[in-house]
């Protein structure tokens, strides 16, 4: 028996009705969406268009022709960069982003955008006054992920939204971590960019994730092709989401990306952060109690998301990481977690961490078993 605690990669096991409804669209729906008129293309595209309204119902998008659906977290987050950025625009972020923002507005300097990083605390936490006092020059852009994939540390985006709306900069976050976990709404947050993966909170398939574009806005759009539509032009169209949707979409993908949602409707998205929490809270108290351990992020499970990061000392990460796997069946993720500035932040640069991230389907036995198994290679390190 293995024991499944990488949930911040990416979600496993997946809901079986998820796993139902990829059959399912694959077996009877398996045509392609928006390309044709006949029966089976209209079935693929009611899946496609169901799909985008359980999300919009989900993060409080009023319009769901708002959600351009993409492969992933890390598409959203350079169809949103690149797509709205111009030489000379300035750009706050922190120094708690994955790579999946880092490295876009990296390659964007080189095109001319000014960047600015605020710097986190020890905890991976990011004041917002931090944030506003950046802001002070002109300034296009605020983006930053809601929580930190290696110290699940959240980050008070209800406080930053609302403040870059009335200062007129746009407020992007990255949700990879907090979509499906905790209650987004991006009205109430002023978000006017919302990246988001499909594949973990939200308990889809991989190759499934959607930005979020607020009304009144307007992208470039970062692949161009066909839409289905308004083929006689040379040019993509004007309206979302076929703007931003060339090519076949992944209809199987989003048919189970569609049940995840259903699933955390129907489980309670509360009851679903009332267990994670609880699991962690155990995690952190019981990882406590081994003097060798030293754990990184907050130690509060409130301020937490699901990645809990550590390390024994005098150890590797990657040695302990491999140990979990081979003699005990744990299966963590160690290293930079593409974070590499998030772990200068904390001080973890360039050895990282051991990262442990109970998902919902985890138990109580499932962390213990993990605890059980740091003590022992805490109290027998190898050789
Ligand atoms: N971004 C994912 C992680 O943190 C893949 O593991």
């Amino acid at each position: 028996m293995s024991i499944y605690l990488d949930n911040a990669a990416t979600s496993f096991p997946k809901p079986e009705a998820v796993c139902t409804a990829v059959d399912q669209a694959l077996r009877y729906s398996g045509a392609n969406p928006g390309r044709g008129g006949h029966r089976m293309a209209l079935d693929a595209g009611r899946i496609v268009f169901e799909t985008r309204e359980a999300l919009a119902e989900l993060f409080a998008i009023r319009d769901a022709a708002r959600i351009a659906f993409t492969a992933n977290a890390t598409e959203a987050i350079n169809l949103g960069l690149f797509g709205m950025l111009k030489p000379g625009d300035r750009v706050v972020t922190t120094t708690m982003e994955h790579n999946a923002v880092t490295r876009p507005l990296r390659a964007l300097q080189d095109r001319g955008i000014i960047l600015v990083k605020v710097p986190a605390d020890k905890r991976g936490f990011v004041e917002p006054s931090a944030i506003f006092e950046a802001c002070r020059q002109k300034t296009r852009m605020v983006v930053l992920s809601h929580c930190s994939n290696v110290t699940g540390t959240l980050q008070a985006i209800e406080e930053i939204g609302p403040r870059c709306r009335r200062d007129g900069i746009l407020f992007m976050v990255d949700a990879a971590q907090s979509a499906g976990l905790f209650s987004i709404d991006v009205e109430a947050m002023g978000i006017d960019l919302l990246a988001v993966p499909g594949h973990k909170g939200l308990m889809g398939p991989q190759g499934t994730g959607f930005l979020y574009l607020r009304e009144g806005l307007n992208l470039t759009p970062l692949l161009y092709g066909g839409t289905g539509g308004n083929s006689q032009s040379d040019l993509p169209p004007d309206q979302m989401p076929e703007r931003f949707e060339s090519g076949t979409l992944n209809t199987p993908g989003l048919a189970g990306l569609k049940a995840g949602v259903e699933f955390i409707r129907s489980e309670g998205q509360s009851r679903i952060r009332a267990h994670e929490t609880d699991l962690m809270a155990r995690l952190i108290e019981g990882l406590r109690a081994v003097p060798a351990v030293q754990l990184y992020g907050p130690q509060e499970p409130r301020l937490h998301g699901g990645a809990l990061s550590f390390n024994l000392r005098d150890q590797d990460p990657s040695e302990v990481g491999f140990l979990l796997d081979r003699e005990y069946g744990i299966f963590s993720r160690v290293g930079l977690h593409c974070a590499p500035d998030a772990h200068r932040s904390i001080g973890t640069f360039p050895r990282g961490t051991v990262r442990v991230s109970p998902g919902y389907f985890n138990t109580t036995e499932d962390i213990d078993q993990l605890l059980r198994a740091i003590s022992a290679l805490a109290s027998h390190p190898p050789a």
